[in-house]
């Protein structure tokens, strides 16, 4: 069955970062939602709500009395449609207003009627900010549950620094997505999230390593943060950006996962391992860089590194993965049998659009009796999501810590 469109109802008020907004506004639509845009009078001095009609696809609101506007009768409207009401930026004015019920324009009788949750990412001078006016109503706010993003430290409209600017929309987007999702199926749950590939130190220059990208993990942490669980996230080095709403432990040898897993795994309901840890180290670290004119023929001798999933035992739901090069589905029953696993995520690296840095994967998933149910090339998201359902089910059958 298609899933139900999730409807976003932006605020976007007047401050200089309102024309960031458009592109929030596109990532959104761009992601599936239906964004409904609702600008106050200031907003519009600022950009025009053309862009955003253009963007989204719909009406933008920008009055209460428009007689032609689909939703001008009924104020409430929107506050009946939105499944969340994301104000990005949110000016000090409207935060005030928020604060005190006020419900003199569109947005703000939408934000005082609408039972959906809240989030304000506010942009404004520094002082204006610090302000303890502003301070009070912010605690006001957030008492009443409204999420805040932001305000971020910087460069400000006026050319100096200080804290007001808008947070960086990565972080908009995430925490607007966390927000959406926290009655999902993984409410309540804690889930570690291991991702991308350890390296293991030859000197201070070089290291082992791997190529995997950290992808994978990434997808899988933010999916479990969008359908409610409060996820930890240990990453290996990667060059994906941080995802926001999540707590991440950054790790660079596996003997270092091991421990960041260990902790981490005390109050967890599941252990996903999408990491791919190095599995061999030297065995001495020169402590200087190994000169290139010293030594004609380098022999490296290597020792295994502590295997995380046999070292971390516990009643919570254990998934490991499986990068195949060969003989995939035995190889993968195999482990899952070797290491006690409740699900084994088993993928071909050799396979085009498949494995290291690709953003699809094809996968067998592979139960602890040792069924495999073959995906087809899926997004990693959307192999995320298929995972998770299987976690899900396994939590409500009552296999957590
Ligand atoms: C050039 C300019 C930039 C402004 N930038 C901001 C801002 O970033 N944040 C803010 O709170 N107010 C800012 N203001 C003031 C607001 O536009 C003003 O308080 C307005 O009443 C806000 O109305 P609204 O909250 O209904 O959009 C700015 C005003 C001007 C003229």
């Amino acid at each position: 069955m298609a899933e139900k469109v999730k409807t976003v109802v932006l605020g976007v008020t007047g401050s200089i970062a309102a024309f960031k907004a458009a592109e929030l506004a596109s990532r959104l639509t761009r992601n599936g939602f239906r964004v409904e845009t609702i600008m106050t009078a200031s907003a519009q001095e600022f950009i025009s709500p053309l862009t955003f009609r253009n963007i989204t696809g719909r009406p933008v609101v920008t009055t209460m009395w428009d007689p032609a506007s689909e939703f001008s009768v009924e104020h409430i409207a929107l506050a009946e449609a939105a499944d969340v009401v994301l104000i990005a930026p949110a000016t000090a004015n409207i935060i005030t207003k928020l604060a005190c019920g006020l419900a003199d324009d569109m947005l703000s009788s939408t934000v005082l009627a609408t039972r959906a949750p809240i989030v304000i990412a506010p942009a404004m001078n520094d002082n204006m900010w610090a302000n303890e006016i502003t301070q009070q109503n912010v605690e006001k706010l957030k008492k009443r549950d409204f999420t805040f993003v932001g305000p971020a430290e910087g460069r400000l409209a006026s050319g100096k620094k200080g804290l007001g600017r808008l947070a960086e929309l990565d972080e908009i987007f995430d925490i607007t997505l966390k927000v959406l999702g926290r009655k999902g199926d993984l409410k309540g749950r804690r889930i570690v999230v291991t991702a991308g590939g350890t390296s293991e130190p030859l000197d201070p220059v070089r290291c082992l390593t791997n190529h995997s990208s950290g992808k994978m993990g990434y997808a899988i942490a933010e999916a479990a943060r969008n359908r409610g669980a409060e996820v930890t996230l240990i990453s290996a080095s990667t060059a994906l950006s941080r995802p926001a709403g999540l707590e991440i432990v950054s790790v660079k040898t596996t003997e270092e996962m091991l421990n960041a897993v260990q902790a981490a795994v005390k109050k967890a309901d599941a252990l996903i391992m999408a990491a791919a840890p190095a599995d061999f180290r030297p065995v001495k670290a020169s402590s200087a860089k190994i000169k290139r004119q010293s030594i004609s023929n380098l022999i490296l001798e290597l020792e295994k590194t502590p295997d995380i999933l046999a070292s971390v035992k516990g009643n919570f739901v254990r998934v490991g993965f499986a990068a195949e090069s060969d003989h995939v589905v035995e190889n993968a029953v195999d482990k899952i049998r070797r290491k006690g696993l409740d699900l084994i995520v088993a993928n071909d690296i050799t396979e085009k659009g498949s494995g290291f840095g690709a953003d699809t994967n094809r996968v067998t998933i592979i139960d602890g009796e040792g069924r495999a149910d073959a995906l087809p090339m899926l997004t990693k998201g959307q192999v995320a999501d298929r995972l998770l359902d299987r976690v899900s089910a396994l939590l409500k059958k009552g296999k957590s810590g």
